[in-house]
């Protein structure tokens, strides 16, 4: 196993915003909040490359030799997250075109199209001069790839990418008759003759939107495109570095989904996220376990690392509230708990001018005499005394979850029954009820094997809209060995194409596993329904009968009333649940809370307190009383 070592503590830090005397104080703060790590040049190909392949290097050299002599390691970022002017106003196709059509002007950052041939000779370039002036840099433990892909213009609809996505899709199809009947395109005229007819999923008419098939074989195509800048940095650091281990940061499923990272997980030496609360949600920590359990499932049993996150507040939501005292440090323990190797933050010292100046750091802009500061502090020297955390993994849960960005991008688009449709909303409720049941989640992906599911005692498929026949497969050969699942509503309605599977709604799962069949939709109104046995519902109801399952509830007062709500099958010992509505948080945690006691399935905490184990460690964190324990 990749071995990430002690817990990392420390975070971006941008010495080319301060006059070098800084420096000094920097390193000396550093050592007292008892910060070991920062990530640098991240945002710093403008002031190393300052005009075509004029590199200057003098001041990161000085800034490397202070952090080495001051004992702090460098997380090496390769710079190319945002190109300098004198690059982007001359190539102007290196920038990214919106859904709309529009050339989006260089200004603010990260502004790239992923398929310019220029973006990428410069960036190539640029990483080569990197990687080869301090593959060998004694204070070098990491390696940072740009910045959060796809975080600010994931998609590019420029004529580059346009070729780009048609010599993709030839790759896809083997033929453009494949194409054509995946996408359906006899549908509205849409039918091909040519590879180059096909065009980007832009701006089509009002109340029309582009091709189904087509948008998300854009969304994939786009994905994998970004994830081959990724591996293009990566393989020049490897012909520098064979040591050290290489990442780049993700970002949350709340603000951005533009890229599969399980597929990405798969390219990267180890797996480093970043998070930011939505703080004026009081239970935004639940939010935070989520994220920290998904970045356990990408990681897939190897260390990963917390790149960022935020001090206090940070300056891009419509409020940005400031942490309250010992949430920081809850933050970072329930991370820690759940398999970070450690706790980053954006950034080292609050920036005095550009956009992110209200943004919260370490040092914040009143200077070390501070509430912040002496919080991170205290966390930092907290870590330092518990370096045996770093060498345990998060425990496994006994409950897994499938997620799976193509289910959230099928979701996303126009034209479902209903435009209420949440996935990252249903996964989020499901995720929270056990939660607040105390019982822990491991993530999975869509395409997990049957060797994974084995380990646990249920799995639960929260709104898997699309599957593949082999992908039904595994949950088939899961239930006939003897695993327990739960299927929610408008599961397996499609294949990987979006098109429908004929014959009952559910295919497979509901009809065959379930023993569900389903005939209509019957999105619900405002404060319509409820179910037989007391349960509150919302959102979604549907015409069905029971064909083989025992039902638990059926619907009243909606338009499908004795309709099965909630059913379960029995497998020869093996349970197929099949919930055909959105539960509200209270039944839903009553209905999760039944299944766990039948199957024996764990808990420890809940209400407002979480209890994770690694290893002989004993995280108990109390969001109520803000109180954070560490036993072992
Ligand atoms: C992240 C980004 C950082 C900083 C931070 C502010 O998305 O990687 O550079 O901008 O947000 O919250």
């Amino acid at each position: 196993m990749l071995n990430l070592g002690k817990l990392h503590f420390g975070g971006d830090y941008n010495p080319e915003q301060w006059p070098k005397d800084v420096w000094k104080q920097d390193i000396e703060l550093m050592q007292k909040a008892g910060v070991n790590l920062v990530s640098l040049g991240i945002f710093s190909w403008a002031k190393i490359e300052r005009s075509d392949g004029d590199y200057h290097f003098d001041w990161l050299d000085e800034a490397m030799e202070l952090l080495h002599e001051g004992g702090i390691s460098v997380d090496m970022a390769t710079a190319t997250a945002s190109p300098p002017a004198w690059l982007s106003m001359a190539n102007p196709e290196m920038r990214a075109v919106n859904f709309d059509g529009v050339q989006l002007s260089h200004g603010g950052r990260q502004n790239y199209c992923a398929a310019s041939s220029v973006y990428r000779q410069k960036a190539d370039a640029l990483v080569e001069q990197i990687a080869s002036r301090y593959a060998k840099h004694p204070a070098v433990v990491m390696w940072h790839i740009n910045n959060e892909y796809g975080c600010h213009a994931p998609y590019c609809f420029c004529e580059n990418s346009r070729q780009a996505f048609v010599a993709w899709l030839k790759e896809r199809y083997s033929s453009l008759d494949e194409l054509n009947a995946s996408w359906g395109t006899d549908f509205w005229s849409q039918r091909y003759y040519d590879w180059d007819e096909l065009v980007v999923p832009k701006r089509t008419p009002d109340g029309t939107h582009p091709n189904p098939g087509q948008q998300i074989d854009f969304k994939r195509f786009t994905s994998e495109l970004t994830l081959d800048l990724y591996k293009m940095e990566r393989d020049i650091i490897r012909k520098h570095d064979s040591v050290h281990p290489i990442t780049t940061n993700f970002m949350s499923m709340k603000f951005t989904y533009a890229m599969d990272y399980w597929k990405w997980s798969r390219e990267m030496d180890f797996v480093s996220t970043d998070h930011y609360l939505a703080q004026h949600d009081p239970d935004n920590h639940i939010d935070l376990a989520q994220q920290a359990d998904l970045t356990r499932g990408f990681a897939s049993g190897k260390q990963w690392l917390l790149m960022e996150h935020s001090t206090s507040a940070v300056n891009w939501q419509p409020r940005n509230y400031a942490k309250t005292p010992g949430q920081e440090k809850r933050n970072s323990a329930s991370f820690v708990a759940r398999g970070s190797q450690g706790v980053m933050y954006f950034q080292w010292r609050q920036s005095q001018a550009g956009s992110e100046r209200f943004h919260s750091a370490l040092v914040p802009h009143a200077g070390e005499d501070t509430r912040v500061f002496r919080e991170v502090s205290e966390l930092g020297n907290w870590l330092a005394e518990n370096p045996g955390v770093a060498d345990y993994p998060t425990d496994r849960a006994d409950v897994a979850m499938v997620y799976d960005y193509e289910q959230f991008w099928a979701l996303m688009q126009a034209n479902l029954p209903t435009q209420d449709i949440s996935y990252a909303d249903t996964v989020a409720k499901i995720y929270r009820s056990f939660w607040e049941n105390g019982t822990r989640v491991d993530f999975v992906p869509g395409d997990v094997d049957l060797e994974t599911l084995k380990q646990y005692k249920l799995v639960v498929l929260p709104m898997v809209h699309m599957l593949s026949e082999q992908e039904e497969q595994v949950y088939h050969d899961f239930v006939a060995q003897g695993g327990n699942i739960l299927i929610s509503y408008f599961s397996n309605i499609a294949d990987r194409t979006l098109r429908v599977k004929l014959g009952g709604y559910g295919g497979k799962l509901v009809r065959d596993l379930a023993g569900v069949y389903v005939e209509e939709f019957y999105p619900l109104r405002e404060g319509q329904g409820k179910l037989s046995n007391g349960y509150e519902i919302g959102l979604w109801s549907e015409l069905s009968r029971a064909e083989g399952a025992e039902v638990i509830a059926s619907f009243e007062a909606t338009d499908v009333d004795g309709s099965p709500a909630l059913t379960v099958r029995d497998h020869s010992g093996a349970k197929v649940w099949y919930q055909g509505t959105e539960l509200s948080l209270s039944s839903q945690k009553k209905f999760l809370g039944e299944i766990c006691s039948q199957l024996g399935v764990s808990s420890e905490g809940g209400g407002s307190t979480e209890v994770v184990r690694r290893g002989p460690f004993k995280f108990e964190i109390d969001h109520k009383a803000n109180t954070v324990s560490l036993s072992s």
